[in-house]
């Protein structure tokens, strides 16, 4: 099994979502001792934003790659590439402003590639990334999953959109919430959140693939 592991977060050790991620590669490892982890710190390891030269690169006629472009269009084909061999993708994934962290984002609009990982018909776009299984380790300050503030949710919400377009319908979320609400509340927070890793885990691998991997 091939394991995409992505951490956004930028609080380095300090980060909630990394510890979360981690814990969930881990008991993947636990389940499944052979299989391959490829971990891309988007934090750390910035994929730039996407521009106009870079999208021509995989979005209508490239034309030749003005200078430095070259070296970042191939970035783009290193990044889809490595998702499209991955069979589990594990998301660190913080809400800052009430969506995701903008190095998940830079990440996320280099693989919506059409032609590889969905495509546009007649009748609207299709993924072509399904046979795949997502787990989010996702982390707020803030209460969202119930109450006033679960229409400010645009980071769960998103990726599960996202992820969807791309035909994986299969997304498991290990949510910790309430973080910046004083030590005692992150702390129950993040252990009910790690105590939760097992069933998430075992509930991805234990889910039948409803399409197979197309690439
Ligand atoms: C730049 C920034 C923006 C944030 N925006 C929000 C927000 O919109 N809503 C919220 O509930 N928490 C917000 N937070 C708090 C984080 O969600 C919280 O610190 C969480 O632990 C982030 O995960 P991390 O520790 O992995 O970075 C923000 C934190 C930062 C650093």
């Amino acid at each position: 099994m091939q394991i995409l592991h992505l951490d956004s977060s930028l609080q380095g050790e300090a980060s909630a979502s990394r510890q979360l991620s981690r814990a969930i590669v881990d008991a993947l490892l636990r389940a499944s001792p052979a299989a391959q982890v490829c971990h891309r710190d988007l934090a750390a390891d910035a994929v730039p934003h996407l521009t106009g030269d870079i999208a021509a690169g995989f979005r209508g006629a490239a034309g030749p790659a003005p200078t430095g472009v070259a070296a970042e269009r191939a970035r783009s084909e290193q990044l889809v590439a490595e998702f499209l061999a991955s069979e589990v993708i594990v998301v660190g994934a913080p809400m800052y402003n009430f969506s995701v962290a903008s190095p998940l984002k830079a990440w996320i609009d280099r693989i919506a590639q059409p032609g590889r990982t969905f495509r546009y018909t007649a009748g609207g776009p299709v993924g072509l990334a399904g046979g795949r299984r997502v787990i989010v380790a996702s982390t707020r300050g803030g209460l969202y999953s119930v109450g006033a503030g679960a229409g400010m949710d645009f980071q769960e919400s998103y990726l599960r959109a996202f992820f969807g377009f791309l035909g994986i319908a299969e997304v498991q979320v290990v949510r910790a919430e309430r973080l910046t609400q004083g030590a005692g509340a992150r702390d129950a927070s993040m252990a009910d959140a790690l105590a939760q890793v097992p069933r998430a885990v075992a509930d991805t691998l234990a889910t039948p693939l409803t399409t197979p991997i197309s690439a």
